[in-house]
């Protein structure tokens, strides 16, 4: 089975973050997770973000939890003596990526809604987002099978969407297929179905330490010269392919994607407000003008028909209660 509309409707924390009208329950907040203990280290690209343990990442998700963000999104940050050609560590059942899993869905299961970064950029040496060939380019079907692996241990550690950052083509398949195959039925996939090779992610890039050594993402990221027709076909591809819901990345610069995507798919549509939009704002805006700027962009991503959020503005702005 490739299509399963019951995953979106699983959890009553799954429904409202997918179906509700309202910006709030639309948002999720991003992590970046290192291993250790008592680790809280600021990024210095990303003013208020931060590099935590699981333990300390607990306790941020506890508060964050009381203010109502119950979606979270984590991102593994690994020490470069991990890393291998292959993204071997990154599919390790102990890897504290899916321990932070694991202890979350412990404490607040059906509660809240786990969202984990599939692909290999963070984990491998060259801080390409796939398997390199003898000739310097990235092979699609080795990574698919490499992202598979790592889709099943995030699925088995207990996270509610596994979430295809890579672009490789055909991967959605194939985690569909691996997770049905392993009983993995009820775990939703989030694809990033249209994500643009873009030059705003590059502070999030110092925060996962997955900037590549060589060369660029430009043969499997869409290129932002590209039309709507790209758009479309990648995110219909996807959706006939199994994802659960389809993203488009970054956001600001491509709200007009959003909507022409959202008129055609049958699938939820998220949006990932990235790094670089997000330290644009921060850096440039303080105070009340902060707020309004960040509640303006909000709403215009829900005007372009985005269901869900991903943003880096969320704690600050719900902590403060300012969405009403
Ligand atoms: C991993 C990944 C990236 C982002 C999310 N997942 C970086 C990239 O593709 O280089 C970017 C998120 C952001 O900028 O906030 N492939």
């Amino acid at each position: 089975m490739n299509v399963r509309p019951r995953i979106n409707r699983w959890t009553e924390s799954r429904r409202d973050l997918i179906f509700s009208s309202s910006i709030k329950s639309s948002l999720v907040q991003p992590h970046f997770v290192v291993e250790g203990d008592g680790v809280d280290k600021e990024i210095s690209s990303m003013p208020g973000i931060k590099r935590q343990s699981v333990d300390i990442l607990l306790k941020t998700i506890r508060s964050d939890m009381e203010i109502g963000i119950t979606s979270h999104m984590l991102f593994a940050v690994i020490d470069s003596h991990q890393k291998d050609g292959k993204a071997t560590i990154a599919s390790s059942d102990k890897m504290h990526l899916q321990d932070a899993v694991r202890r979350l869905k412990e404490e607040y299961g059906d509660k809240i809604v786990i969202m984990t970064d599939v692909c290999l950029c963070t984990a491998t040496d060259h801080g390409h987002c796939g398997i390199i060939d003898h000739d310097h380019r990235i092979s699609n079907d080795a990574t698919i099978d490499e992202l598979c692996k790592i889709a099943l241990s995030h699925a088995k550690a207990g996270a509610d969407y596994v979430s295809a950052s890579d672009m490789m083509d055909g991967r959605i398949n194939s985690i569909r297929q691996a997770l049905e195959q392993n009983g993995y039925t009820s775990t939703g996939i989030m694809s990033y179905s249209v994500k643009y090779a873009s030059a705003f992610y590059g502070p999030f890039r110092d925060a996962a330490d997955s900037s590549p050594e060589f060369g660029d993402r430009n043969s499997h990221q869409m290129d932002y010269r590209s039309g709507y027709e790209e758009a479309i076909l990648e995110s219909m591809e996807d959706q006939n392919e199994g994802a659960d819901i389809l993203m488009i990345k970054p956001a600001i610069a491509y709200l007009d994607v959003v909507r022409k995507v959202k008129d055609k798919v049958y699938r939820p549509v998220a949006v990932y407000n990235v790094s670089g939009e997000y330290s644009m704002i921060m850096n440039s805006f303080d105070g009340k003008s902060r707020d309004s700027v960040i509640i303006e962009i909000l709403n215009s991503f829900k005007r372009a028909g985005a269901d869900v959020i991903v943003s880096y503005h969320s704690r600050d702005i719900l902590s403060r209660n300012l969405l009403g």
